[in-house]
């Protein structure tokens, strides 16, 4: 299996290349050129390129002959970060390769999730003041979703919960609406969310599913499982 990681270089980045060496595969990471030296302990063991991952030509040669992808998307700055990153993956990617995607549980693919009135309000204030200070575009991490949502490629956009770090606790369990009573503890290990995106490069009864995930040891996800 040959996997191109973009955005390798951020926390949940390295922990999927991590996975992905465990599992023997080979691994392609994009990042962008100044984060090169964050991915020094595994230089020797992957091909790095350095580059923008809205970039069509970086994500051109990086996705060449994968297998498989995994992107995450990030809203940072007003950049159309999100977007370029997704398209460039949609119409770049290998045919039948297995697209996995990372974004939050602000992303919904049908309107039937459920949130906290403290979470609405915090999308509905935030969101416009972090687009005004030109800090991030959360819109554009939606856009980017829409697209992927409107693709007839093999894709599933994993949405994480609220993130924390520590030792794995193993697969987080998903639902398909924020709001079922599985996810209600809204914690998951960074780990555990890399560990997610890479099951799912196998696992096809993810194939064009936006699972929402939360982690396997908390109350809910026992209470519930
Ligand atoms: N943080 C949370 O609480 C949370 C909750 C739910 C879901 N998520 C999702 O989890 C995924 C990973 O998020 P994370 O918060 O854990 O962060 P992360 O893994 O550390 O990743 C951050 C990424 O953003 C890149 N980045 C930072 N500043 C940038 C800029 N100005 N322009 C372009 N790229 C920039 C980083 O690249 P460099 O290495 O080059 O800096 C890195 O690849 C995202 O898809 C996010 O939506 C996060």
């Amino acid at each position: 299996m040959k996997v191109c990681i973009v955005g390798a270089s951020g926390k949940l980045g390295r922990y999927m290349v991590q996975h992905c060496l465990e599992r023997g595969y080979e691994v392609v990471g994009v990042c962008r050129p100044g984060s090169v030296g964050k991915l020094a302990p595994y230089a020797d063991r992957i091909t790095i390129l350095p580059g923008k991952t809205n970039d069509r030509e970086v994500i051109r040669k990086a996705v060449a002959g994968c297998d498989g992808v995994l992107s995450v998307l990030v809203p940072w700055r007003v950049q159309q970060y999100s977007s370029g990153t997704a398209q460039a993956v949609l119409d770049h990617a290998e045919p039948g390769a297995r697209l996995i995607f990372s974004c939050g549980w602000h992303i919904t693919r049908d309107g039937r999730d459920v949130y906290p009135w403290t979470f609405r309000l915090m999308l509905k204030v935030v969101a416009p003041l972090m687009r005004l200070a030109r800090f991030a575009e959360i819109d554009d991490q939606i856009e980017a979703c829409r697209r992927i949502f409107a693709s007839d490629t093999r894709w599933t956009v994993v949405r994480g919960s609220d993130l924390e770090e520590g030792e794995s606790q193993g697969l987080p369990v998903w639902s398909r609406h924020v709001g079922d009573p599985i996810l209600a503890s809204n914690m998951t290990r960074r780990v555990d969310f890399a560990l997610f995106m890479v099951a799912a490069l196998t696992d096809d009864t993810l194939v064009q599913e936006a699972p929402a995930i939360n982690g396997c040891r908390t109350p809910s996800a026992l209470a519930h499982a």
